[in-house]
């Protein structure tokens, strides 16, 4: 094991980001009321210091709710679907989108709030928490867009086999949403949004860090929508899922996090079979980088890859195989670009490294160099390992090979494994054996090398990025994964389907039922069918 270094850090924290109060969050919402609770609560603490000494800062309170109140929630969800007869499911489209633009627009109002927030909770620095903001809210605008698109296209007739059809995509029921920590906002209104917007009612749980930025948005979902479609819930998962599954009235559960949560959930169903899921999970995506690649070109991606937001996303580059040709010049050029990096608070200016939220974290990362180092890796930065009571700065640890931890496991935090290769069957072949298939970056150029690869990659992940990092964005492309990545895929366009089921009047073509659909058309008493075009 290395000799613990100290990280430096500063404490100045500009008079706009102090935390001079905490936030206690005391209602929650559940059928249209932003209900109070006296019962338990639960301290929200940032890893970030206040004071010169350090310590955990407390940003505030969430109310502890237990079993009464998930069922609560569940039953105010269920209750407003109300078997499909509910005002939200039957609702016209553009009615629907005035709720959301409604909704968007108080929003918009509150980004100051919630991306200071952003900052204390998780993390994130300002560039990267103003960016997920402002992302959420074009995938929200977005969003509407594409769903007027698709109500245009559906609003008509088709007639085959003498039998005309009324065919749109409708809600599916209720909505079990549960978010990650490290896009708390962004990640969690990627599923929230697409599920509402599409006439489903929702239960939605804040993510374990990242919950009390949810505060300044609760008065606009309760204002928003009629009661009962959307109810936010705070407490443990585990305590407010699980019987919200057992009763077997979730429809779908729509979760970003890991695959062991959301197969603990899933088998908690009495009747999974109807049990609809949206999950994206973990991953352990690679860069493979050829001996012809522009080194300088990969070095950047790859930084960018495996250490934006500190290797916290689940798209991060999170093993890199390098040609053995070219490994030793790839690893002294990645390597001090590494320990170039800023380490510093999230408000500081030029900071690429930040807090790490969860406490235990920088403990699980210094495992996983210990285990390497003891199996004959080494840490090749000078800068790698050093710690302070939040972060542990990157190690690039080289060469990783198949008996150590963090060539295994989704190290979802600032550490680096690089792999040599000799031959490209090698990373294929774990490419093919891993748990995982989301994204794979390739850097190189000769075509005859590139093109079979790139043929054979593709079946095994769901995106090869080509001399760049690995990412979901932009958010119109669709975000998926193979295995034990994700289940369904999300993109503003697919998220609307993956929420959605495909559902159609028919009437055979006759004097008697086409006067019915004319009369029905001409005095629009149908929600559903309708030919109106939405601008
Ligand atoms: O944590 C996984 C996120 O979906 C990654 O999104 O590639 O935009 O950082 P990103």
């Amino acid at each position: 094991m290395m000799m613990m270094k100290t990280l430096k850090k500063s404490l100045e924290i500009p008079e706009v980001y102090k935390i001079n109060e905490p936030l206690h969050q005391s209602t929650y919402l559940v059928n249209g009321t932003l209900k109070p609770w006296n019962g338990a609560t639960t301290n929200v603490y940032s890893t970030i210091s206040s004071t010169e000494e350090y310590q955990k800062t407390l940003l505030g309170t969430i109310p502890q709710l237990g079993e009464a109140e998930a069922m609560e929630a569940l039953d105010s969800a269920t209750n407003a679907f109300d078997k499909g007869k509910g005002i939200w499911p039957t609702m016209k489209v553009a009615d629907r989108i005035d709720c959301m633009e409604k909704f968007v627009e108080q929003m918009k109002t509150k980004r100051a709030e919630v991306v200071k927030l952003l900052m204390w909770e998780i993390g994130k620095s300002l560039p990267d928490s103003e960016k997920e903001f402002d992302r959420t809210i074009d995938y929200i605008y977005d969003t509407i867009e594409d769903y007027k698109q698709m109500d245009r296209d559906s609003a008509k007739f088709e007639k085959h086999g003498g039998v005309y059809a009324h065919i749109r995509r409708g809600p599916l029921g209720v909505v079990l949403c549960l978010g990650p920590y490290n896009y708390p906002l962004n990640e969690t209104f990627c599923l929230l949004i697409p599920a509402l917007i599409m006439g489903n009612t929702a239960i939605f749980k804040p993510a374990k860090f990242g919950v009390l930025l949810m505060s300044p948005l609760l008065e606009a979902f309760q204002n928003s929508f009629p009661k009962g479609v959307v109810n936010i819930l705070y407490g443990r998962g585990r305590t407010l899922a699980t019987p919200i599954m057992q009763s077997g009235k979730v429809d779908v559960l729509a979760l970003i996090g890991n695959s062991a949560s959301a197969k603990a959930l899933q088998t908690q169903h009495p009747k999974s079979n109807r049990l609809r899921l949206v999950l994206g999970l973990e991953a352990k995506n690679p860069g493979i980088v050829l001996p012809d690649a522009d080194l300088d070109l990969a070095v950047e991606e790859c930084i960018a890859g495996s250490l934006s937001f500190n290797g916290q996303r689940c798209t991060a580059l999170k093993v890199l195989y390098v040609h053995e040709d070219i490994v030793d010049e790839f690893n002294k050029r990645f390597t001090a670009k590494v320990d170039a990096l800023k380490f510093g608070n999230p408000w500081e200016e030029g900071v690429k490294l930040t807090p790490l939220p969860e406490p235990d974290k920088p403990a699980y990362i210094q495992e996983l160099i210990d285990d390497a180092e003891a199996k004959g890796a080494k840490i090749l930065n000078a800068k790698g390992g050093e710690t302070s009571e939040n972060y542990i700065y990157p190690a690039v640890l080289y060469p990783v090979n198949k008996d150590m931890r963090v060539y295994h496991e989704e190290q979802f935090g600032p550490v680096v494994p690089v792999v040599a290769f000799k031959d490209i069957d090698e990373p294929l072949d774990d490419i093919a054996d891993s748990n995982y298939g989301q994204q794979v970056s390739l850097f190189g150029k000769d075509v005859n090398t590139l093109s079979p690869l790139i043929d054979s990659l593709v079946n095994l992940v769901c995106r090869v990025n080509l001399n760049s990092s690995c990412q979901r964005g932009p958010d119109v492309y669709p975000f998926t994964g193979r295995k034990d990545s994700a289940v369904s895929t999300l993109s503003v366009h697919d998220a609307l389907r993956s929420f959605s089921i495909r559902t159609f009047v028919a009437s055979k073509d006759n004097a008697y039922n086409n006067a019915i659909l004319e009369d029905l058309l001409e005095k629009k008493t149908s929600n559903f069918i309708s030919t109106d075009y939405i601008l």
